[in-house]
């Protein structure tokens, strides 16, 4: 079953905006306390007239490089080695077309918010290689090119001042951050004046969970699109530092701990194989690909991943 068939079936969750979104001039799109209603996203995707001018994103000669500067360093180097030119990944990557707006949103994290740039590349990065081995069909697969890119955009509508915080966030600080999800599904319908966009539904759902512990709505979503995007994202933030936490996972506890999400049933478990997979030197077929729940890595001492400063 598809997110949107589900969505048909049962309706949308209830989505109501904590905060306002606001374009990525500010100018206000949507005030805090708006009801995400089929109708109200439908007029949002139709609300600016005429045709979207769109651009290749690797036609950014400094995208690109940034790109392939960033997966020359471990533990990308090795995901990547059976394709040391990158010839693959870029084809499918070079197809990927975005709105103009969109595009400056990356010059505009690459400047502001360097973590957040390199993430969004290298998530995308992940979510193609990932998606090679798991979808036959091209179209399916494009789509899912498509959507990697832009799924944490709505973070440009959370205040620098959380976003560059050098100490855990608070309760308080988090939720905001939190709220990056629906504010990029609002951002992307309305730049790709598209209300079905998946890049959308990704950007919405990437933080849900399979038990429920997810948000913005805490609900089951079963698109093996969006697990792929959400299994990248979630391997990256870990392996990563951020300005407020600067010790990260090296990279045998971060495919642990995703090893033990998969099996308490909160993340896809044949996304999380395809992942240990890429990273085995010998690059064994996935479903060849023998997984254990063993903790042999040692999580970072003082890590505070996903911790907030009264804690949670
Ligand atoms: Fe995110
Ligand atoms: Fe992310």
């Amino acid at each position: 079953m598809t997110v949107s068939e589900t969505e048909e079936e049962l309706g949308l969750p209830e989505y109501q905006l904590a905060y306002e979104v606001t374009d990525l001039e500010g100018n206000q799109l949507l005030p805090a306390g708006t009801q995400l209603t089929r109708q109200v996203m439908q007029d949002l995707a139709m609300r600016e007239p005429g045709t979207i001018k769109s651009c290749r994103l690797l036609d950014s000669r400094q995208i690109q490089d940034d790109l392939l500067g960033y997966l020359s360093v471990s533990p990308y180097d090795v995901i990547t080695r059976h394709d040391p030119q990158h010839a693959a990944l870029l084809e499918l990557a070079g197809q990927v077309q975005v709105p103009e707006t969109i595009l400056n949103s990356f010059f505009r994290f690459r400047e502001t918010d360097i973590y957040t740039y390199r993430h969004v590349l290298l998530v995308f990065a992940l979510s193609i290689l990932i998606a090679r081995e798991l979808i036959g069909e091209k179209e399916k697969l494009l789509q899912e090119v498509i959507a990697g890119p832009t799924h944490d955009i709505g973070k440009l509508c959370i205040p620098r001042a959380i976003i560059s915080k050098k100490t855990p966030l608070s309760k308080a600080e988090h939720e905001y951050l939190k709220h990056h999800a629906l504010a990029g599904y609002v951002l992307l319908t309305y730049y790709f004046r598209d209300p079905e966009i998946l890049a959308a539904r990704v950007a919405r759902d990437h933080h849900e969970r399979k038990d429920g512990s997810g948000y913005p709505a805490g609900r089951y979503v079963d698109d093996l699109l969006i697990d792929i995007v959400m299994i990248a994202d979630i391997y990256d933030a870990l392996i990563s530092s951020r300005p407020y936490r600067p010790i990260s996972y090296d990279n045998r506890s971060a495919l642990e701990e995703l090893i033990d999400q998969a099996q308490r049933g909160t993340i896809n478990e044949t996304v999380v194989r395809v992942l240990v997979a890429l990273n085995r030197r010998s690059k064994p077929h996935y479903q060849n690909c023998v997984i254990s729940a063993e903790r042999r890595g040692k999580e970072p001492s003082g890590n505070v991943y996903g911790v907030t400063k009264e804690g949670s």
